[in-house]
């Protein structure tokens, strides 16, 4: 152990995963993730249920995060927490542990917003992970976020494009759920997808101005496109649920690379970073990779568990706060619609 060595931990919880993470500097020391399987059997994040999870998980998360990290809690040097945006209770558990530990250990704060958080995570320092170079275009594409942002340095960001409705990933899991597949649907789409043949039905593009999305429309055609199919064929679904799948997938990918295409011209930088849960999906990464031959992109996609809600992705922004010294105080409060 070096003395400048700053280790901090991470929490976060704003929607429905409790996550604990130790840094070392830029390093990672563990990243521990427990998600709320409770969710599974109500077909989407139940609030309530969310934030009373939390509060079971909260202390044998961090526990084991520390154990996993090999330190003492008295080698901590700040605590990082995710201050939003998210659900406000989701929020309240970690934002009052986080205060309360900092209090007994007389150590600071680090408010984090959670949205930097997934660009920032591309700077946590992995031998299989480049670092982008400023200026570049961070997409966050999630079950809660569609976003594109252009980041000038790591806390100069201007949202340039976001969602004006529904987040991508809704669109994958309500679309999954009148197909009858289970939450969250999105992998099982994908999974699906890549059997099935893209071109077998057309969904439409929504139209909507600038680098904005909006996926509210996709999974209404989708609902009628499916009622409307199953009154002349019970079974329809079942004959095409590959097919169907990967039209849809299609679709979404069309409006995600429509959108980068648009971006990369109207900025000029075409250093594309992903993040969040969506881009896991093959399809969207293909696309992306196939974007570096044909429109000369240099894209970059963080290691998976950096990708969907983590802790480590709060450590990382909270070390670069740490050496500005932009520490928070115990006044602040959880802000479940913080923007960047
Ligand atoms: O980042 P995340 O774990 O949580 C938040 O929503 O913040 O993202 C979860 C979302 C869900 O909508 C899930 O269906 C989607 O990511 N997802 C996928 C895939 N894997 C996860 N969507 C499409 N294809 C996938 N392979
Ligand atoms: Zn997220």
């Amino acid at each position: 152990m070096k003395s400048e060595d700053i280790y901090i931990l991470a929490i976060e919880s704003s929607c429905d995963d409790t996550s604990a993470a130790v840094l070392c500097n830029d390093k990672v020391l563990s990243n521990v993730v427990a998600n709320q399987d409770i969710h599974t059997k109500y077909g989407g994040v139940v609030p309530e249920l969310a934030s009373r999870a939390h509060q079971q998980n909260i202390v044998p998360v961090v526990h084991q995060a520390l154990r996993q990290a090999n330190i003492d809690k008295k080698q901590l040097k700040a605590i990082a927490f995710t201050q939003g945006p998210g659900l406000m209770g989701s929020l309240l558990v970690g934002t009052s542990f986080a205060k309360g530990f900092a209090q007994g250990l007389q150590i600071p704060l680090l408010a984090i917003n959670h949205m930097q958080a997934h660009i920032l995570a591309h700077f946590i320092d992995e031998d299989s992970q480049e670092k982008p170079e400023f200026p570049f275009l961070a997409m966050t594409i999630s079950g809660g976020h569609t976003q594109i942002v252009q980041v000038n340095s790591y806390f100069d960001m201007i949202v340039i494009g976001e969602t004006i409705d529904d987040a991508i990933g809704e669109a994958f899991d309500k679309s999954a759920k009148i197909l009858g597949l289970p939450y969250p649907g999105g992998p099982f789409i994908d999974k699906n997808a890549a059997l099935g043949n893209p071109k077998a039905f057309q969904f439409p593009r929504p139209k909507v101005a600038d680098l904005n999305f909006s996926f509210s429309g996709l999974k209404t055609a989708v609902l009628y496109f499916i009622q409307k199919n199953v009154a002349e064929n019970p079974d329809f679904i079942k004959e095409n649920m590959n097919d169907i799948c990967a039209s849809l997938q299609y679709t979404i990918i069309g409006i995600v690379i429509d959108k980068l295409k648009k971006a990369t011209k109207s900025t000029g930088i075409n250093r594309i970073a992903i993040g969040g849960g969506v881009s896991a999906n093959s399809g969207i990464r293909k696309a992306l990779q196939e974007g570096e031959q044909k429109f000369g992109w240099k894209t970059y996609i963080p290691k998976f568990e950096y990708t969907t809600d983590n802790a480590a992705m709060i450590g990382i922004v909270g070390y670069l706060k740490y050496l500005e010294k932009d520490f928070s105080n115990v006044q602040a409060t959880a802000n479940p619609r913080f923007k960047i």
